[in-house]
């Protein structure tokens, strides 16, 4: 368990993300996700409240399982219309020195050649201040968009993103020494080429000659992030993560979860304390407990039931709209996201029906929701990381930027007086701040 509490804001470049409604409360600024100022003042804000990173969820496709159409995914801007979170990068980093960025990306419908050189790109324009969050896709629609018949099975996209990553880390960690570039006027020669070399991969999905097309950049792989929670998804964030999200409703089931992945590190070969773990929670916050009530109730009134259902939908691709609302929900097989459905029904300690899930789902979806004074919520932050042994959190929004503006202002002072969060930042990439370490550490495949 670390010594300091980590935070990430998480967040998309979208006007709805996880608490489906939001949009509607007065004074909130979602529909400003197309404005590069927006960004930069959430830059601000979350570097001014010491978090480590802004954690960027990205989805491919929309929102068309519930009612078997578009039309409640569109009409209440459920993800949908988003734009790339990647460009938002360059301008972030450009108004503050420490705070990182995690953005997601899939290895379902992109090519490890060219995503390399994307990542490597913004880790030189931060100064090595970039996370990966490595997602496989869920939605029918964005298969047939990128030129797919159908989305491929639930495990045959971690089959594809183990050598996806295989390819990367070649690109990234082996393909050119650190004194390669040597830009010597005199002899004429920029780079030695005896220091840049093929990666050769032949595998399933992809052949990569290599070499890399970008130069090492400060961090080479970028600090992975991993989200897996069925079984096949586990296994890939054992193997791979360095920060796991974990998304479960309960104290015992996060526990549960952190166990079992350090269990599945160690049979990789990795040391299972070197995996944090940052659990989603939604945090409402006010001066006084009446003006912290008063807000919940105001985000619980902006609550969006059918547009949560058209998004729970398509992350369990299952139509919500076809099931009785009282019926309890059982656990179903699913192709998009198992954890999800796991999340309700494999828990002992509550059965679940539809409307319950809706109602708890609409702000933060699977997250605890923590509503009190700055005092009471850093209770239950601490709770988590002294007691339950999460390494941080991922902080969902419900409006913006209020949400971030209050925790910024209101908790993390509190955090601070009690000498859990960090006063100042301490190293310079975004790995060596979140874990003190500047490359992969030795058990991990990426530096195998
Ligand atoms: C907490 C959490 C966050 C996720 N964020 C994204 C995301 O931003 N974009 C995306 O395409 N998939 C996202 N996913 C989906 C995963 O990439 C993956 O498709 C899904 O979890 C299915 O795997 P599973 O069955 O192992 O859970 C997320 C999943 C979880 C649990």
């Amino acid at each position: 368990m670390s010594d300091r509490m980590r935070l990430n804001l998480f967040t998309m470049n979208s006007v709805e993300h996880v608490s489906v409604g939001s949009w509607r409360l007065p004074g909130d600024q979602s529909h400003r996700y197309r404005d590069r100022e927006y960004w930069t003042d959430v830059a601000r804000t979350a570097e001014r409240g010491g978090f480590d990173a802004v954690f960027f969820a990205d989805v491919r496709g929309v929102y068309d399982v519930y009612g078997d159409n578009r039309e409640t995914a569109v009409e209440k801007a459920v993800q949908t219309p988003s734009n790339d979170p990647a460009y938002l990068i360059p301008a972030m980093a450009e108004v503050t020195d420490d705070l990182g960025f995690a953005v997601t990306k899939s290895t379902s419908y992109n090519h490890p050649y060219q995503l390399a050189r994307e990542f490597s790109t913004l880790d030189h324009l931060t100064d090595g201040r970039v996370a990966f969050n490595v997602v496989t896709s869920y939605l029918e629609s964005a298969a047939a968009n990128l030129g797919y018949d159908d989305r491929m099975d639930h495990d045959e996209r971690y089959d594809r993103a183990d050598e996806f990553m295989d390819v990367l880390y070649a690109l990234w960690e082996a393909s050119w020494d650190d004194d390669a570039v040597v830009r010597d006027p005199d002899s004429g020669v920029y780079t030695d080429p005896e220091g840049v070399s093929a990666v050769d991969h032949e595998g399933d999905h992809f052949d990569v000659p290599g070499p890399h097309g970008a130069e090492p950049s400060p961090q080479r792989t970028p600090v992975l992030y991993q989200a897996g929670s069925s079984d096949r998804g586990r296994e890939f964030a054992a193997e791979h993560a360095e920060a796991v999200f974990v998304s479960q409703p309960s104290a015992e089931a996060v526990a549960d979860y952190v166990d079992d992945l350090r269990e599945r590190a160690a049979s990789h070969g990795r040391d299972p304390d070197e995996l944090a773990f940052f659990p989603g929670i939604v945090p409402v916050v006010g001066e006084t407990e009446a003006v912290a009530e008063a807000k919940y109730e105001a985000y619980t009134d902006a609550i969006d039931t059918e547009g949560v259902l058209a998004l729970l939908s398509g992350f369990v691709d299952v139509d919500l709209s076809e099931i009785d609302p009282d019926q309890q929900l059982e656990h179903i097989e699913t192709e998009a996201i198992q954890g999800v459905v796991n999340a309700f029904t494999a828990n002992d300690d509550r059965d679940w029906t539809v409307r319950e899930v809706a109602e708890f789902a609409g702000l933060g979806t699977t997250s605890p929701v923590v509503v009190g004074t700055p005092e009471q919520v850093a209770d239950e932050f601490e709770y988590w990381f002294e007691d339950v042994g999460v390494d941080g959190f991922n902080v969902k929004e419900v409006a913006r930027p209020d949400s971030l503006r209050d925790f910024v202002d209101l908790v993390v002072p509190e955090l601070r007086e009690r000498g859990l969060l960090r006063e100042e930042y301490d190293g310079e990439t975004l790995r060596e701040t979140t874990f003190g370490r500047r490359g992969l550490p030795d058990g991990h495949p990426g530096s195998r």
